[in-house]
C-alpha cells in the first residue's frame, strides 16, 4: 500500500480562540435555576385549565351543584348516553343557561362528556380515572432477552436557558442553513417528491457516497462503486441492521471501550454478545483486539477509527493498517463508524474503508450531524454477501429512504457552497473546542482532559476518583448545568468517573460559565 501521511494529529497546537461566534449577544451569565417541570406536559396542561375554570367559579354555588349533581348522573349511565339538554337543565337546577354551560364545561374539561355540535352531550366513551391495567402484557411478552433502556439522557431536551454540554447535536448557527432550506424548495417540487426512490438509495447519492471514499484511495486498491452503497435514514438505523446482518444473536461482536452507547444500544437489541476492547486517545492496542478475537471467536469488530465518540480519538496510519491486519488475519469484518467526518479540526480524516477492497471493511457514513438533524440521511458500504444480507435486511425495516431527503442532501453535498462551509466550520468547531477546554483548565483544573480530540464535537474528561457521578450531575443540574455522564458510553462497567462535554451546542457564550459550575461542584465534592 502507498504510504499516505500520518492522519495523526501531532501537527503544530492550534491558536487559541480569541472569539467564538456566538459568544457575543448571549446570555453568559450564571445560569437561573432550572424551573420544576411537569412529569407530563398534557394532563398537568388539562388539569391547569380545569383548575382555572374551577376557581373562577368557586363563587358560583350553582354551577358546582350541577356538576356534582351530573357527576352522579354520568357515574351510573352508560357510555355515549345523551345528556338532557340545556332547556331540560336549565329547568331542572332553576338555574340560568349560562350557570348550566359553564358546569358543561367543567364536565367537559375533565374528560367526562363531550359535546357534538348541532347532536347533543354525550357521556364520554373512557370516562373514568382509574387506573389502566396492562398486566397482561406481561405474561404475553415475557422477559426481555436484553434489558436495554429505551433512550439515552444525552437525548433528553434541556430546559430552556439551561446551558446543554450534553447532548451531540450541533447548534443551528453551525449548519449550512440556507443551502438545506433552498434544497429542501428545490426537493420539493421535483419529481421525488411524488415518487419512491430505489431500495438502496437515489444513484446519483449512492455515487457520491462511493466517490467520497473513492478520492482516499490509494494505487493498487478498488475503490468502492455506487452499487456497493445502501443509503440510509441515519447511521443509528444503520448500526442496528449491520449488527443484524452480521452477528448471529448471541455470538460475539468486538467493541472499543468506551464506545457510542447507540451502538451499544443497538448491539444490545440485536441480541448480540458485546465484548469491550479497551481503546485510548491512539484507538486501540492492535495486540489486545487480536487477543479478543482469539479468546472469543469474534467475525466482527465495531469501531470509530475518526474523533470517536466520546474520546475524540483518532487512529494513525499505523495503528490502522495494524487493526486492518487483525481483522483480516481473523477473518473478520471491521463496522467502521466515520459519524464526525465532516469534523477534522486539526487534521482530515482518512476512512479505514478507502484501504480495503476485500469486503473487510463495512463503512457507515453520517450526514445528520454536518448537513442537518432533520434531513437525516446516512449510508452504508459493503461488498460481497454483506453488503446483501444488509440490503436485505434495510428492506425489512424500512423499505426505503424518502426521496426528498436524498436528493435535498445530494443538492447540499454537491453544492460549491458545502466545501466553504465545511472550512468555516473547521474554524467554529476549533474556537469552541479551545473556549471550552480554557474554561475547564481555568475553573475545573481537577478535571482531566484526556487528549484534546482532533476533530469530532466532544471532550472526555476523568474527574476525580472519588467523585460520585450520580451526585456531580444532580448538583451540576441543580445549577442548571447539564452534562453527560460517561457511564452510558462503557460496553461494561465504566474505568472510572468520565463526563462528555458537547462544545457544539447553543450559546458557546456560557462555556466558562459552565466550567465554573463544574469546577465548584468538584471542589465542594473534594
Ligand atoms: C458514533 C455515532 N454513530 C452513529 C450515530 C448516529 O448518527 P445518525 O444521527 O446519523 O443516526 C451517532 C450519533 O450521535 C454517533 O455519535
Amino acid at each position: 500500500m502507498t504510504a499516505r501521511p500520518d492522519p495523526m494529529n501531532r501537527g503544530d497546537k492550534p491558536p487559541r480562540a480569541t472569539r467564538v461566534k456566538g459568544t457575543v449577544n448571549e446570555k453568559a451569565t450564571t445560569p437561573i435555576r432550572p424551573q420544576v417541570r411537569p412529569a407530563r406536559g398534557d394532563d398537568i396542561a388539562l388539569r391547569t385549565n380545569w383548575v382555572a375554570l374551577l376557581l373562577s367559579l368557586m363563587s358560583n354555588d350553582s354551577s358546582l351543584r350541577i356538576v356534582a349533581d351530573l357527576r352522579d348522573w354520568i357515574t351510573a349511565a352508560p357510555a355515549g348516553a345523551k345528556l338532557p339538554s340545556t332547556r331540560e337543565l336549565v329547568a331542572r337546577h332553576g338555574a340560568s343557561p349560562v350557570t348550566v354551560q359553564k358546569a358543561m364545561r367543567i364536565l367537559s374539561a375533565q374528560g367526562l362528556i363531550e359535546s357534538r355540535p348541532g347532536v347533543g352531550t354525550f357521556v364520554r366513551a373512557v370516562r373514568t380515572a382509574r387506573p389502566l391495567d396492562y398486566g397482561w402484557q406481561t405474561a404475553a411478552l415475557g422477559s426481555p432477552h436484553n434489558r436495554i433502556p429505551s433512550a439515552s439522557p444525552t437525548m433528553r431536551t434541556a430546559p430552556p436557558g439551561a446551558i446543554a454540554l450534553h447532548a451531540g447535536y450541533p447548534d443551528p448557527e453551525l449548519l449550512p442553513e440556507r443551502l438545506v432550506r433552498t434544497a429542501l424548495t428545490r426537493a420539493a417540487r421535483s419529481g421525488v417528491a411524488v415518487s419512491r426512490s430505489p431500495v438502496a438509495g437515489l444513484p446519483d447519492l449512492q455515487a457520491w457516497f462511493a466517490a467520497e471514499i473513492g478520492s482516499a484511495v490509494p494505487v493498487g486498491v478498488t475503490p468502492p462503486t455506487a452499487n456497493d452503497v445502501i443509503v440510509l435514514p441515519g447511521s443509528q438505523s444503520g448500526l442496528s441492521s449491520t449488527f443484524r446482518a452480521l452477528v448471529t444473536p448471541g455470538q460475539p461482536l468486538l467493541m472499543e471501550s468506551p464506545t457510542y452507547w447507540g451502538a451499544i444500544l443497538a448491539a444490545a437489541q440485536a441480541g448480540v454478545r458485546v465484548i469491550p476492547v479497551p481503546s485510548g486517545p491512539s484507538g486501540p492496542e492492535p495486540d489486545e483486539l487480536a487477543r479478543a478475537f482469539e479468546e472469543t471467536g469474534a467475525r466482527a469488530f465495531y469501531a470509530q477509527p475518526n474523533y470517536a465518540n466520546p474520546t475524540g480519538a483518532q487512529w494513525g496510519r499505523e495503528r490502522a493498517l495494524r487493526i486492518l491486519d487483525v481483522v483480516r488475519a481473523n477473518g473478520a469484518f471491521l463496522i467502521e463508524d466515520d459519524w464526525a467526518h465532516d469534523f477534522g479540526i486539526t487534521t482530515d480524516p482518512v476512512p479505514l474503508a478507502a484501504l480495503d477492497d476485500a469486503g473487510h471493511v463495512v463503512y457507515i457514513r453520517s450526514l445528520t450531524k454536518s448537513v442537518s438533524p432533520a434531513i437525516r440521511i446516512a449510508a452504508v458500504i459493503a461488498r460481497g454477501p454483506a453488503r446483501e444480507r444488509i440490503l436485505a435486511d434495510r428492506g425489512a425495516a424500512s423499505m426505503y429512504v424518502s426521496g426528498i431527503l436524498q436528493a435535498a442532501a445530494l443538492d447540499i453535498v454537491t453544492h460549491p457552497g458545502w466545501g466553504t462551509h465545511l472550512r468555516g466550520l473547521r474554524q467554529q468547531l476549533r474556537a469552541r473546542r479551545d473556549l471550552l477546554i480554557d474554561s475547564m483548565s481555568e475553573h475545573a483544573p481537577t478535571a482531566h482532559l484526556t487528549a484534546t480530540p482532533p476533530g469530532g464535537l466532544n471532550l472526555w474528561y476523568r474527574l476525580p476518583d472519588s467523585t460520585d457521578l450520580n451526585v456531580f450531575m444532580r448538583e451540576c443540574e441543580d445549577r442548571n448545568v447539564f452534562v453527560a455522564s460517561g457511564t452510558e458510553w462503557f460496553p461494561a462497567e465504566p474505568a472510572g468517573p468520565f463526563i462528555r462535554l458537547n462544545y457544539s451546542g447553543v450559546n458557546p457564550g456560557a462555556f466558562p460559565d459552565a466550567a465554573r459550575v463544574i469546577g465548584e461542584v468538584l471542589h465542594r465534592a473534594a
